[in-house]
């Protein structure tokens, strides 16, 4: 599967709108006839609709996110009718059917580690292959990469970033920082209004995915009501359940050529649960973070233990692997310095002047 251009039946190609300059452009109407090539349609015809999704490689991108996305039930169903739309309009093309290019910008909301970035790069490539963008790459920012710290500094910041996303999607993770009412010299707004004329003047090139906590994303769009009326996909990612996340932890392990004996496997249930309500408890995050230290752990065993061994061996996390976690002896709460136990939730709101965003839950997390 490729997402380059050459790769796609030219006679799907979408019919492109006219730059708009104004929010309210007129959609495109439907290509000329001329304009549909070799492979437009008669009002008479019909087209095998199963046999152009398999030649997008539709299905082969929806089972590939069936397949490493646990759960999220609600984002999948979401994507699917977003592919089914684009093939449709693909299809109406050819019959000369006016195809208007559907705005494809988005909001994620969610938890940190719900999947929200990952799932940006497979919609990348899912648009791509539908032709809907040129390349389909993620460039992924923050406020930093985007509002400058000085007068003049902003607007060239923020174009870079935006040159770089063309063909592909932006995301721009925790996007309400941009907005800070409480300080009027800041920059922030000046990047906003760039990012919106961008959206509307490039929304043939580019798709914007705005990411965050929903509840502070609804204030931001309650103080920026351009930015609302341009995001035409709002998706939300829940939270996972114990089972999901002990079979996104299977999962990265297997990936690794790791696998828990057991009586890990029943170790690292409880480890779960009690992670879960642990500070800075980052979903599938950390699973992977936990992985992370179920190898340091495995790896210390081994060679503390010394004398031979087995591929099996070098494969198996033990409980005792799982066991030696803090996480069973007092909890992250013992760890110096580390806030106390209870559910995290969303970090605080940060004071009039911060600048950096807060560090993101399980981002630089002690040894759980
Ligand atoms: N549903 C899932 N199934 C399997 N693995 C997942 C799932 N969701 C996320 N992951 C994995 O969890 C890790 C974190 O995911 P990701 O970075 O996409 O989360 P995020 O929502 O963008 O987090 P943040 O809000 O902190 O930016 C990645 O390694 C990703 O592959
Ligand atoms: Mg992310």
């Amino acid at each position: 599967m490729s997402s380059s251009p050459d790769a796609r039946p030219a006679s799907f190609a979408m019919p492109r709108p006219a730059l708009a300059g104004a929010p309210d452009a007129p959609a495109p109407q439907a290509p000329s006839p001329d304009a549909l090539g070799p492979e437009s349609l008669g009002p008479d015809e019909t087209v095998d609709i199963t046999g152009e999704r398999q030649a997008l490689h539709i299905p082969a991108l929806l089972s590939e996110l069936d397949r490493d996305f646990v759960g999220l039930a609600p984002v999948k169903d979401r994507v699917r009718e977003i592919a089914a739309l684009l093939l449709v309009d693909r299809l109406r093309g050819r019959f000369g059917l006016s195809s208007a290019r559907p705005s494809l910008h988005m909001c994620f909301t969610g938890s940190p580690g719900t999947g929200k970035t990952t799932l940006a790069t497979h919609m990348g490539r899912l648009l791509a292959e539908l032709g809907y963008l040129r390349r389909g790459h993620l460039v992924s920012v923050t406020r930093d990469d985007l509002v400058g710290q000085y007068v003049g500094h902003t607007a060239p910041k923020t174009k870079e970033v935006l040159k770089r996303a063309l063909g592909g999607v932006l995301l721009i993770d925790e996007a309400y920082y941009l907005y800070r009412p409480d300080n009027e010299r800041d920059y922030g707004q000046e990047c906003i209004e760039i990012l919106l004329q961008f959206m509307e003047e490039h929304r043939a090139d580019l798709v914007v995915i705005l990411a965050g906590y929903a509840d502070r994303m609804n204030v931001f769009f309650r103080s920026n009501p351009g930015m609302a009326s341009r995001i035409a996909h709002h998706i939300d990612f829940p939270d996972f359940s114990v089972a999901e996340l002990i079979r996104i932890a299977e999962l990265m392990l297997d990936k690794e050529q790791y696998r828990l004996s057991p009586a890990a496997a029943t170790a690292f249930a409880e480890y779960v649960e009690l992670r879960m309500s642990q500070p800075r408890f980052a979903n599938a995050r950390s699973m992977r973070n936990a992985i992370d230290r179920l190898r340091l752990r495995q790896a210390r065993r081994l060679v503390t233990a010394g004398g031979r061994v087995s591929r099996a061996d070098l494969m198996e996390i033990s409980a005792a692997d799982v066991r030696g976690s803090r996480v069973f002896s007092g909890g992250l709460a013992a760890v110096p310095g580390h806030p106390g136990p209870g559910h995290p939730g969303p970090p605080p709101t940060p004071p009039a002047g911060h600048r950096a965003p807060p560090a993101r839950p399980d981002s630089a997390a002690p040894s759980a």
